[in-house]
């Protein structure tokens, strides 16, 4: 029997049910008759994001027309009987002038992605809605590389994996110290890391469905020490004295000093304190063998740097007197303007800086 003779049949008969399965069949591809084929570009997409709630909307002709809802080929719902098992389908119908007869399907997942197939049940051919359901799902970074100390010049490579519908670009970016952008890809190469390259690297990937999911990565670079800085004042017999050294280094540097060939060790006038990056030694009570050439060494587990500096005597003006509380500077009372020449006038400045910190 021709297969729309039969809809027909059963629409006279008032088999709405059979017709609508029927006139559905028609429609897919495994009995369309001879000839005839689905047109596509009549499909409606839906996009939805994975959890959400989709709504694929569907409107009956009038209050006593019957519909169906097709999941590829495998039925939903018929009329309001309840096909499927899913409890996460159902029909939204509002009765107002339109019959809304749509189709609800709560928590979406990729799964769910496909052809869904309205059918209205009229007195002519039944006319299928077909609906492309596209659930996209966010961007997410499943896998990233650790953090990591290198030294420098290695070969560093690191990798970023996300999961998300479509499937998101990658991208890497320097963030500290300075923002710098990578071509986009899974892996980040660096060749021979420099120290500049270390810091946070941060790994971005981002399709069209939500904001990017980002994650860093720290680099450390280690690298062997340098001085850059070596300073010292001269002053005066009873003065305090400060050497002040400062180098670059990873893993932080220690250092040491020295007088000629001898180590300077606390005590005795005498005190060093080093911080990550710089050194300060103090010499109070300023004698004359303290006098002279002074080297700092500073050394990591890549290597050492070594800068010296000397600090000589200076001439103190004579007729100073000076009134000191603790922590303030002390007050100068000056000679008359005649004896004090400019390279005298650098002395007081620096007398007064003295009681201050150098650090
Ligand atoms: C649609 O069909 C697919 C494949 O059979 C199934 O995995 C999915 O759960 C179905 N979705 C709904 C909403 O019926
Ligand atoms: C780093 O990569 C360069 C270029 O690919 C290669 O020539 C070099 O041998 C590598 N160095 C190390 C330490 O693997
Ligand atoms: C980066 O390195 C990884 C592993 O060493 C390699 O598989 C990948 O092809 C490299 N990528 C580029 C862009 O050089
Ligand atoms: C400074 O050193 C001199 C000579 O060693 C000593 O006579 C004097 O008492 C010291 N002064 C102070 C304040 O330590
Ligand atoms: C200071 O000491 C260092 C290391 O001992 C030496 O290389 C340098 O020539 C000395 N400088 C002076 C001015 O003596
Ligand atoms: C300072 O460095 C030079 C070479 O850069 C080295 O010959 C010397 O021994 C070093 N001095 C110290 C005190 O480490």
């Amino acid at each position: 029997m021709d297969i729309m003779t039969a809809v027909q049949d059963a629409c006279v008969s008032g088999q709405w049910l059979t017709a609508i399965i029927l006139s559905l069949c028609c429609f897919l591809p495994s009995c369309l008759p001879a000839g005839q084929t689905v047109d596509y570009s009549s499909v409606e997409s839906v996009v939805s994001r994975q959890g959400d709630t989709a709504l694929l909307r569907c409107y009956l002709l009038d209050g006593i027309s019957k519909g169906a809802w097709l999941n590829r080929s495998s039925i939903i719902f018929a009329g309001n009987d309840k096909w499927s098992v899913d409890p996460r389908v159902s029909i939204v119908s509002s009765v107002g002038d339109k019959h809304e007869y749509s189709l609800q399907i709560q928590k979406v997942d990729v799964t769910d992605d496909g052809l869904y197939t309205c059918s209205i049940q009229s007195e002519r051919n039944p006319r299928p809605k077909l609906l492309n359901l596209i659930v996209k799902v966010p961007p997410k970074i499943y896998d990233i590389s650790p953090d990591i100390t290198v030294n420098e010049g290695s070969n560093v490579s690191l990798i970023c994996t996300a999961s998300g519908k479509p499937e998101p670009t990658i991208t890497w970016r320097h963030i500290t110290p300075l923002a710098r952008k990578y071509d986009s890809g899974e892996n980040l190469n660096i060749t021979g890391i420099t120290k500049d390259q270390a810091g946070d690297y941060e790994c971005s990937a981002l399709n069209d469905i939500a904001s990017p999911d980002t994650k860093r990565v720290k680099v450390t670079v280690n690298f062997a020490p340098s001085i850059h800085d070596i300073k010292s004042h001269g002053v005066g017999l009873g003065r305090t004295a400060l050497l002040r050294c400062e180098a670059a280094a990873v893993p932080s540097p220690t250092f040491e000093w020295y007088k000629g060939e001898k180590r300077i060790i606390k005590g005795q006038g005498i005190d060093i304190k080093s911080l990550s990056s710089r050194s300060v030694l103090t010499v109070t009570n300023m004698t004359e063998d303290r006098y002279g050439n002074y080297t700092c060494v500073a050394s990591n587990k890549l290597g050492t740097a070594n800068a010296s500096v000397p600090l000589n005597p200076i001439i103190e003006p004579t007729t100073t007197s000076a009134v000191s509380s603790p922590g303030s500077p002390r007050l100068l009372q000056l000679p008359p303007k005649d004896i004090i020449g400019d390279r005298l006038l650098g002395n007081f400045k620096l007398s007064i800086s003295m009681n201050g910190c150098l650090c």
